[in-house]
């Protein structure tokens, strides 16, 4: 069975409510009926009530950027997997490299995400990519190889069922430098290995893998001809209603 594209929206620290519900009045119409691909947009939580509530009768999805691994507790400013179904977010982005970048968070701390957010029901995107230096001492396969296997780590291949990963070089991250499709393709067929090892090569055969980094309306369609290609998380160029439906109409 062919995998279902997905394009996801991280809208990282951007947009109030007020804003989100501009944006969703604008972007709905423009994609009313388009079922090709799966649409996610995945703004900040205090966002997610007002996004919730716009898509509701439409095919689009609302996905929060972060979660903490436990069910509740003492945990100033979190916010659990229980919270997020219960306003009705379906998906949750695991392990952004600016999470991991700027807020300390390690393989393992993704691995417990990851965990919980299959727990709970959630649809998680898992994050992996190499940083520039990596990339030019050599080192992307042994990054992603290690990000992959720890944050795969102890999990069956039922639980995972509605894993999906995002392969974001960080390199590319709001640069305007896109990893060209051929060596995107490249470190997706990586990616797949790693969890035909950690669950199943049917399992992998199914997994679907984002690509994201720069994405734009001009790129998309090259990037989305590789058959290793299964969408796209797309950051500056969702936040924009006309340039996020020319992205998920490709
Ligand atoms: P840009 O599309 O702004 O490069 O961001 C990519 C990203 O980090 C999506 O999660």
């Amino acid at each position: 069975m062919p995998r279902k594209p997905l394009i996801a929206a991280n809208w990282k620290m951007y947009k109030n409510p007020t804003q989100t519900l501009a944006f969703f009045q604008e972007f709905l119409p423009m994609v009313a009926g388009h079922t090709r691909d799966e649409i996610v947009v995945c703004p900040p939580y205090i966002d997610l009530y007002v996004a919730i509530a716009e898509v509701k009768g439409s095919l689009v999805a609302v996905g929060a950027q972060d979660l903490h691994w436990e069910k509740e507790g003492a945990y100033t400013g979190e916010i659990c997997p229980g919270m997020l179904l219960d306003i009705g977010c379906t998906h949750v982005i695991i392990g952004h490299s600016e999470r991991r970048q700027y807020f300390g968070e390690t393989d393992d701390i993704v691995n417990f995400k990851l965990k919980a957010a299959l727990e709970a029901g959630l649809t998680p995107i898992v994050c992996v990519g190499e940083v520039l230096e990596e990339r030019e001492a050599g080192l992307t396969e042994d990054v992603l190889r290690r990000q992959c296997l720890r944050a795969f780590h102890a999990i069956s291949a039922k639980k995972a069922a509605k894993l999906i990963v995002a392969y974001e070089p960080v390199w590319a991250i709001g640069t305007g430098k896109t990893a060209t499709p051929q060596l995107a393709s490249e470190a997706h067929s990586l990616i797949r290995g790693e969890a035909a090892k950690a669950f199943s090569p049917v399992f992998s055969d199914n997994l679907r893998i984002l690509y994201g980094g720069s994405v734009k309306p001009e790129n998309v369609k090259g990037l989305m001809a590789e058959t290793e290609i299964d969408g796209a998380l797309v950051g500056g160029a969702s936040l924009d209603p006309k340039s996020f439906a020319a992205i998920v109409k490709y």
